[in-house]
């Protein structure tokens, strides 16, 4: 496999070429300490804040497009063939300002400033898709950006008016558009990125039967998604992560398409890019779906990277549990498929040999008589990780129960089937005495931690009145709890 010593991309419209990227070297320091583009801010650096947002644009499928991402915890090593976006792009001739930032200004969405480079990119990303958002759609995209100072009523009001001053049409990125994709597929070459800097080494497999082979070659390489996992490790525990092996930029790991009985959905697949297609599927999904972290982070973290770090309370785990969902495994050419929920093996240990990475994940589609639903029991509505996380299929025939899939996540070590719960329900009259009966059986099923997020006690009793609220929606009775924001 022939490969190339450096990464190649651009940055505000300018051609770049590095050969001196380290492992774990971060966007938001390339930025800052390199660049002297210092517009984009550190807050958190752990993709909370949003502080640090900026724009990254890409190829897929030959269509150019651009999310809005975290610069602290992207690594800079899996930029390469993208064009990087800073908030300095935005100034228009003679200093004129962006019609976001002007509305920031009129609605006076800033007071100590140090938030508002984050909001402006955030809602930059919108308006380029939805120039007239509603206010929820503008509360989504902010989701991931937060303000100590101002409060949130300006930067929304500004949100609304960003169109009187101008149009994407008339936007940089849309005018340079055309250009911009024929710079990038110029810079696919179809060879792997091998960067060596001192004892810290990235690699961008050429694709995805390069990456068996890396793999194969490097067994003890750190994989790499979207980062929104191991770039903590770098910034909070100052982990040590060379090698790494890169995946977010393979377009066969980002596949998602229906098939006859099921969605493929390759590892890479980001949470925002899953959501069109499972929540049209299953529609059940879409509130759950937008309580998974904030905009940066979804358009970022992948499917494949948050079941493959194996954490208790990751929230899509118990969803595809539920679902039937399997997963496909690779190591070299040899490929082993198996449910989703014998991949948790126990606490910190998933069923994964070295070598070896998640492929795809295969999600039946819904079969008729199902009853679906997924809550997110957190502290915070956004931007928060679950203290419970629980998800119900149940299919019902002639008033009863023929089949149930019951999955928590934050009630054991693992994300995990209430199996007596499950057997509770199988065979008994869909009615809320059953449901209740069912709830008790889970003192069988789990024995709950204590932790800085929920007791033992309250995460067992939300669980059991989750089965209420299952039964309570699917009954006609509304109850959209997560909807409420606030
Ligand atoms: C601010 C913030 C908010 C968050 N909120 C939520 C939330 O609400 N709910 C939630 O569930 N999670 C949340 N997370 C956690 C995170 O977004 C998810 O776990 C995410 O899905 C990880 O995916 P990734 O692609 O970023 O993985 P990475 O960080 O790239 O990798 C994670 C782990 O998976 C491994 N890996 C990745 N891909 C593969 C593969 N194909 N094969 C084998 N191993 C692989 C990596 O080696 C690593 O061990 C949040 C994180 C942040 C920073
Ligand atoms: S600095 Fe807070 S999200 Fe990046
Ligand atoms: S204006 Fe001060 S943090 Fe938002």
């Amino acid at each position: 496999m022939h490969s190339r010593p450096n990464i190649r991309f651009l940055l505000n419209g300018r051609d770049i070429s590095l050969d001196d990227v380290g492992a774990s070297d971060t966007l938001l320091d390339y930025l800052r300490l390199e660049r002297r583009l210092t517009g984009t801010k550190e807050g958190c650096a752990e993709g909370d804040c949003g502080a640090c947002t900026v724009l990254v644009g890409r190829l897929q499928d030959g269509s150019l497009r651009y999310e809005a991402v975290n610069a602290c915890i992207r690594l800079m090593a899996s930029l390469d063939g993208c064009h990087v976006v800073s908030v300095e792009y935005l100034s228009g001739p003679h200093g004129k300002l962006h019609p976001v930032q002007q509305a920031m200004v009129e609605h006076h969405g800033s007071q100590c400033g140090f938030c508002t480079p984050g909001f402006i990119m955030s809602l930059y990303a919108l308006w380029m898709q939805k120039p007239d958002p509603s206010e929820d759609e503008i509360e989504t995209a902010l989701q991931g950006n937060l303000c100590r100072c101002t409060g949130y009523a300006p930067i929304i009001r500004a949100a609304k008016a960003i169109t009187e001053h101008g149009s994407p049409a008339e936007d940089a990125l849309t005018m340079e558009r055309d250009d911009i994709t024929t710079r990038l597929s110029a810079l696919q070459d179809g060879k792997r990125v091998d960067l060596r800097k001192d004892n810290s080494r990235a690699i961008l497999p050429a694709n995805t039967d390069d990456l068996a082979q890396v793999l194969l070659e490097t067994p003890d390489a750190t994989m790499v998604a979207g980062a929104t996992d191991v770039g903590l490790w770098v910034t909070k525990f100052l982990k040590d992560i060379s090698p790494v092996v890169f995946l977010n930029h393979l377009e066969e790991l980002r596949k998602i398409e229906r098939r006859d009985d099921h969605i493929h959905i390759g590892a890479g697949v980001s949470y925002s890019d899953a959501e069109a297609i499972l929540c049209d599927e299953y529609p059940h999904l879409r509130a759950f779906w937008d309580r998974i972290a904030g905009w940066q982070i979804r358009n970022m973290g992948t499917i494949g990277g948050n079941i493959a770090n194996g954490s208790p309370i990751g929230d899509t785990p118990p969803v595809l549990i539920a679902l039937g969902a399997e997963i496909t495994l690779r190591r070299g050419d040899a490929r082993r498929t198996l449910p989703i929920e014998d991949f948790f093996v126990d606490y910190g240990k998933q069923d994964l040999v070295p070598g070896e990475f998640l492929e795809t994940i295969r999600v039946p589609r819904p079969g008729p008589d199902a009853r679906h639903s997924a809550y997110k029991i957190s502290k915070r509505r956004d931007e928060d990780i679950s203290s419970v996380c629980a998800a119900f299929n149940v299919t019902v025939q002639n008033g009863t129960i023929q089949s149930a899939r019951i999955a928590f996540g934050g009630m054991a070590a693992t994300p995990k089937r209430a199996a007596s719960a499950e057997q509770a329900l199988v065979g008994q009259t869909w009615a809320e005495a059953s449901l209740t009966a069912a709830a008790e059986a889970l003192a069988q099923d789990f024995s709950p931690l204590t932790d800085w997020r929920a007791s033992a006690v309250y995460r067992m009793q939300v669980s059991k009145n989750l089965f209420r609220r299952f039964y309570a929606e699917h009954s006609g009775a509304t109850s959209d709890v997560q909807l409420v924001r606030g």
